[in-house]
């Protein structure tokens, strides 16, 4: 997929405050449905179609992958077909997989390769995936019999031998909806059932869609799945990413002259904690146009300008907001009073240390913000534009963007390009948004 004119974005932008904002826009497929529908659509029978998948250079990675893998993958305007190489039928790569900047295509394809006998692959990633932690999935995934080596210190490269996997019990001690997609992944070839229990797993698409596909798989406090005979091709429609649509809804309700509606939302509760986060603290969102879209309930949703004050989140809540940290953080510094964010280990792992890039960068602003431990506690009432920096992570690129459109005065914003790794055409939509696009 060409990731458009967001590649064109110069890696240091200058931004302004946004005089107002309005429209109505519609954000990239989800980025978690659509890998998980390539990985499935990879080792279905047949041809499937996939509608809208996400636009970005993680997706990019993933259908490499896939390819590398011998899996066809053609792209005709916004719909994928995918000739499915059957359950097992994925073949080794030439070379080293790389994986991008992509956590969820190498822990998944981590997953799925440890139960296909014969593959070998070696998974590699960018400096930012090097860094992230792959003993959370080789673990589990030697338990049912993997052959799986990572660094000494369980990071990348990730080195996986196909064996036949047994189907085993799991006592998850993350709080990963990464590793449990894994693990599912894995148990589609193994001999037995596999369960997981203990912690809440977070999103619950993979779930979602095995069911559809006619899996047997029961969840609720437990999870088990009965490996299938083979998977069905598939049609699938994408719906709009619930993460992506966060940038608007938080500057739609953190803007003093605002009204924004995102479409074709996926609101998926396992996704939804910002907008009950935000809710909390006074913001106007609605859900309107209700449907569904695959298994998965979509919905248009509608911020206005609002008067926001504290709230506290929770450790428990973190796993329905996991990715949308940073904006909320963006949404306390337009708030009256302390917002805390209690619990924010898994933060520390993401594609930055979440936790202190956005304390740093956000006091760059002239925000009260400080850590304690693993939490974050941020002051509202000031944000000025000033010189800031993404870190190469997507999302911290996108917040500090809607920081800028809120604060007072001009930002410089280095490592803005990063935005393209989940959302190609984000600087173009708050130019509209801001009625500055040319
Ligand atoms: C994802 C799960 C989350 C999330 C990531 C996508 C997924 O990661 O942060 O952006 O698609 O399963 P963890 O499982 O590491 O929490």
């Amino acid at each position: 997929m060409d990731s458009g004119p967001a590649a064109a974005v110069s890696s240091s932008l200058r931004l302004q405050p946004a005089a107002r904002i309005r429209g109505r826009v519609h954000v990239p497929g989800d980025k978690s449905i659509s890998h998980r529908a390539l990985v499935l659509a990879a080792i279905a029978e047949g041809t499937s179609t996939i509608r809208g998948r996400a636009a970005g250079e993680d997706q990019d990675s993933m259908a490499a992958c896939l390819r590398a893998l011998g899996v066809a993958i053609h792209d005709i305007g916004t719909e994928t077909k995918v000739s499915g190489a059957g359950l097992r039928g994925l073949r080794s790569p030439g070379a080293a997989l790389d994986c991008g900047n992509s956590g969820a295509t190498m822990r998944f394809l981590t997953g799925l390769l440890s139960g296909i006998p014969g593959v070998e692959a070696t998974l590699i990633g960018d400096a930012s995936l090097s860094r992230r932690p792959m003993a959370r999935v080789a673990e589990p995934l030697r338990r049912m019999g993997a052959e799986v080596a990572t660094s000494p210190a369980g990071l990348p490269p990730v080195t996986v031998r196909g064996v036949q996997l047994q189907g085993a019990d799991h006592h998850l001690s993350v709080s990963s909806a990464q590793v449990k997609t894994a693990i599912l992944l894995a148990g589609l070839n193994a001999e037995g059932q596999t369960f997981i229990v203990g912690r809440d797993t977070g999103r619950d698409h993979t779930e979602r869609m095995l069911r559809r596909l006619g899996v047997d798989i029961e969840t609720g406090d437990a999870i088990r799945l009965r490996p299938p005979k083979s998977l069905p091709a598939f049609d699938l429609d994408v719906p709009g990413d619930p993460s992506s649509s966060a940038f608007w809804v938080t500057l739609g309700v953190a803007h003093p002259d605002a009204e924004v509606s995102v479409t074709g939302v996926d609101v998926n509760p396992t996704r939804l904690g910002f907008v009950e986060v935000l809710r909390r603290m006074g913001a106007a969102v609605e859900i309107g146009d209700e449907a569904d879209a695959g298994g998965e309930p979509t919905a248009t949703i509608t911020a206005r300008s609002s008067r926001l004050h504290a709230t506290t989140v929770t450790p428990q809540e973190v796993s329905a907001l996991v990715d949308e940290v940073p904006i909320l953080a963006v949404a306390a510094a337009m708030a009256e009073g302390t917002t805390a964010f209690r619990g924010l280990a898994e933060l520390r792992l993401k594609e930055t240390d979440r936790v202190d890039v956005v304390a740093a960068e956000l006091a760059r602003m002239g925000v009260e913000v400080k850590t304690e431990g693993d939490d974050l506690l941020v002051t509202g009432g000031r944000v000025v534009g000033a010189a800031v920096d993404s870190h190469a992570d997507h999302r911290m690129a996108m917040s500090l963007s809607v920081a800028a459109a809120l604060a007072a005065g001009e930002t410089q914003l280095s490592g803005a390009a990063a935005a393209a790794v989940s959302y190609p055409g984000f600087f173009e939509t708050l130019a509209e948004l801001a009625g500055t696009a040319s």
